[in-house]
């Protein structure tokens, strides 16, 4: 599952004048439809965010400025991704548990999302997540 979990590189204008990066819809540059935009600005130093799973929501996390590490778990394997580029995103696809932490001073998080806030689709307590994950529901 960790597998599906990648680095995407996003188009890059380059310019003199400063450079330029797109995200369209309609799964052209991330791989589902955007429906709600979120982020994560004026972190306290140490402070950790995340700490929960999805269901079904698919989520695109890019360092807007600064630098994080994002850690994912998929209940059998876990690997942590430092952002720190804005042309980078990192595609998390549904049930893996991630946390945010070492967020550098004046750090934006932003996060595409496949669908709107739905607080049932979290799993906020790690060990409801592990059972759903290892036993596939
Ligand atoms: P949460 O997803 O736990 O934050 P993070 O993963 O970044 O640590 O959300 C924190 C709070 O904000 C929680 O009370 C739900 C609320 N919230 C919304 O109302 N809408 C949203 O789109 C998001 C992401 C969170």
């Amino acid at each position: 599952m960790l597998d599906k979990c990648q680095i995407i590189d996003l188009p890059k204008i380059s310019d003199p004048r400063g450079n330029l990066t797109f995200i369209e819809g309609g799964g052209r540059n991330v791989p589902f439809d955007i429906k709600r935009v979120y982020y994560l600005y004026d972190v306290p130093g140490g402070a950790e965010r995340g700490g929960h799973g999805h269901k079904a929501l698919h989520q695109l996390i890019i360092a807007m400025s600064g630098s994080f590490d994002v850690v994912l778990d998929d209940g059998n394997e876990k690997k942590r991704v430092h952002l720190n580029r804005s042309y980078y995103g990192l595609y998390v696809c549904p049930m893996i548990w991630r946390e945010l932490d070492n967020f550098s001073s004046g750090s934006v998080c932003m996060v595409l999302a496949s669908n709107l806030y739905d607080e049932e689709d979290y799993y906020r307590d790690y060990d409801s997540f592990i059972k759903a994950a290892r036993g596939g529901n």
